[in-house]
Formats: C-alpha cells, sequence, structure tokens
C-alpha cells in the first residue's frame, strides 16, 4: 500500500515539478515585466490595448461603430490599416480587395476583386461596409450596421477627438510600396490635425463619472507624446516614418512567413534600427522571442490576441500590449474599471 501511494505521489510530483522548472526558466528568459521601463520611458501604455480595427469582435471592422465603441469600452489606441484610392484620399481599410467586407460585386459587378487603390473615394462611398457583418455573425448582427461607410483617416481622427475618452492613433501603412508617398500624405494630415509636431494637445481630459457610469476606465493616451504609433510590416515604411515624424513611435509588424524567411534576431535588430517596438503575431509571442526583443530595448505588442487565455499566457510570457477584436475583454482582463456594460455602452453610442 505504501509502495502504491509513492508510486502516485511521484505520479503527481513530477509533472508538478516539471512546470514550476519551465516557470522559472522562462521566467528567466523572459522576465515578468521586462519590457515595462522601455513602455514608460516611451510613455506607451503598459500594457497596451490596442483596438484592432476598432472594437471589431462586436462590429464591422474599421467602422464608425466598431471605432465608437473602443474609445468607449477604454481602449488606449484605435488601430486602422491605412490605404489611398484612386484620386488620393486616405482610407482605413484592411484588404486588399473590397470583396470580403463591402457588397462591391453588387455594385460594381466584376470590380470587387480590384484593389481597393483604384476605387476612387466617391466610388467607395457608394459602398456598404456594414451588412457583411450582419450576415457573417447572425448573433452580433444590427440593423444599424447596414449601410455603414468606409471610413477615411481624416474621420477616424474625428472619432478619436469626439467622445469623453481620449485615445491614440496605432497606425499601419498597409501594403505602402502600392501607395507611394503614402507616409508623407499620413504625417501632412496628422500635423494638420495636431496629432504630430508641436506640442502635445490638451485634450479635455476624460470625466471619470461618465466612464464608471458603463464600468469603462478613463483613457488619455491622445495627450501624451505616444499619441501617434506607426506600425507597418514593410521596414522601409517604418524608416520612411522614421525620417519623416522621428518623434513618433514606431513599430515592425512580424507575421509568421517573415519570421521564417528572416530569422527573429535578424528582424530584432532591424527593428531596433528603425523602431520603438516589434509586433510580431501571437504564435511568434514565446519567451524565446520576447526576452532578445526586450533586451534589445523594443517594447513587443503582439496580434491578434482575443481569448482570456491567450492575454493571460502572452502576459506572463512578456508581452507589452495586445492588438485585439476584443478590447471591451482585455480591460477587464487587466483589471482597469469594469465590470464593462457593453449593452450600455452600444446604447450611448446609438446603435
Ligand atoms: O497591425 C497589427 C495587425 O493588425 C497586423 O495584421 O493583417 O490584421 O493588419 P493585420
Ligand atoms: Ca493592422
Amino acid at each position: 500500500m505504501k509502495k502504491l501511494l509513492r508510486i502516485l505521489g511521484l505520479i503527481v510530483l513530477i509533472p508538478v515539478g516539471l512546470l514550476f522548472l519551465l516557470i522559472v526558466v522562462m521566467s528567466i528568459i523572459s522576465p515578468p515585466r521586462g519590457g515595462k521601463k522601455t513602455a514608460a520611458a516611451l510613455q506607451v501604455p503598459y500594457p497596451a490595448v490596442v483596438a484592432h480595427r476598432g472594437l471589431s469582435g462586436l462590429a464591422p471592422e474599421a467602422t464608425l461603430p466598431a471605432y465608437l465603441l473602443a474609445r468607449e469600452c477604454g481602449a488606449d489606441y484605435l488601430e486602422a490599416d491605412l490605404q489611398r484610392t484612386a484620386d488620393g484620399v486616405i482610407i482605413v481599410f484592411h484588404d486588399d480587395t473590397p470583396a470580403r467586407t463591402t457588397n462591391a460585386a453588387r455594385v460594381f459587378p466584376g470590380r470587387e476583386n480590384d484593389p481597393i487603390g483604384s476605387f476612387t473615394y466617391a466610388e467607395l462611398t457608394e459602398l456598404d461596409a456594414g451588412s457583411w457583418f450582419n450576415e457573417a455573425f447572425p448573433e452580433l448582427a444590427r440593423a444599424a450596421y447596414a449601410g455603414l461607410k468606409i471610413l477615411t483617416l481624416d474621420e477616424l481622427i474625428d472619432i478619436a477627438e469626439g467622445g469623453n475618452n481620449n485615445p491614440g492613433l496605432y497606425l499601419e501603412t498597409k501594403a505602402p510600396s502600392s501607395y507611394p508617398g503614402i507616409e508623407a500624405q499620413i504625417v501632412e494630415i496628422l500635423r494638420a490635425r495636431g496629432w504630430i509636431g508641436g506640442p502635445a494637445p490638451k485634450p479635455a481630459p476624460p470625466d471619470p463619472s461618465l466612464n464608471a457610469a458603463v464600468g469603462a476606465p478613463s483613457v488619455n493616451v491622445a495627450a501624451t507624446p505616444a499619441r501617434v504609433i506607426f506600425q507597418s510590416f514593410d521596414p522601409a515604411s517604418v524608416a520612411r516614418l522614421k525620417e519623416l515624424a522621428p518623434d513618433a513611435p514606431r513599430v515592425l509588424l512580424v507575421s509568421q512567413e517573415i519570421a521564417a524567411e528572416k530569422g527573429w534576431a535578424a528582424l530584432v535588430e532591424q527593428a531596433a534600427a528603425t523602431a520603438q517596438g516589434i509586433g510580431p503575431v501571437g504564435y511568434l509571442g514565446w519567451p524565446w522571442n520576447i526576452g532578445p526583443a526586450h533586451r534589445a530595448g523594443l517594447v513587443v505588442h503582439v496580434y491578434t490576441i482575443n481569448e482570456s487565455w491567450q492575454f493571460k499566457l502572452l502576459s506572463r510570457f512578456g508581452s507589452d500590449g495586445f492588438f485585439t477584436d476584443r478590447s471591451d475583454r482585455a480591460v477587464e482582463l487587466l483589471g482597469r474599471g469594469g465590470p464593462l456594460d457593453v449593452g450600455a455602452v452600444f446604447r450611448r453610442i446609438g446603435y
């Protein structure tokens, strides 16, 4: 009987011991909160909650309600992919073509798989960028999503500036080689709107009682030097942004394919030369990747993290921020504000 108990004890103790050892080793490779000082020096919120295409887990990506929800739920940053129309308007749009997230197949039959940049702005205003969401996610559908428009960068800035909370902007140059000069154009718009250059703007600080009414934290990132963060998968675009707006932090994005091609060590070196951060896909957010990035003086913001267990695991591995479709979930998990009354937020924004 004693022997049996000893064997059972070993069966339990060995895995527990190994798990403990693993946690210790991981903590040495990537110490907890290893990027906190770097983030503080940049005045980037820690951990940063980046609303990926707005609160796109509950509303059509990159549309007015998605960004209003993110702002009102207390995201630190509104994330946006920037491209350019055929007549030169900077728009917020992720895909290469309008096929997936608009009704272009009906409005412009045969052109739905054409590059988004081949459409004029006037043409894009004819598109419905919301109804696809109602069809794809009937359980989240809302009548008011039908007919939503593709946003311009100026309209995104209006949203960031238009509420009680003052989130920052986390802007990606998407496929920048297709849009020569887009970096300068983006910087010019941001400069004209007071988001780049000159003294930090002083938006009216959030009224905490308005946020408390829905359980949201107060956010005033727009009043800090890190109010705009640029991001791109294209190192040349990051380098151009460094030249054009040296004071705005930059993040080099890394997909699994790019990491496989170039290797993590080379990417960390490349990021450290032109940026303040590296933005890997979540699958690359291991301690043995995050640790070296921290030691190179970079913050690490991983994408796209939506599930509770992913936030917890990647926090343990040392991630300094999250691109997320569920910024509501992130602010709650991080203990900011909460419990969030998302239904009340929907009513507040009129959807
Ligand atoms: O910008 C971070 C993340 O958004 C990169 O991937 O394809 O969603 O723009 P994607
Ligand atoms: Ca993006």
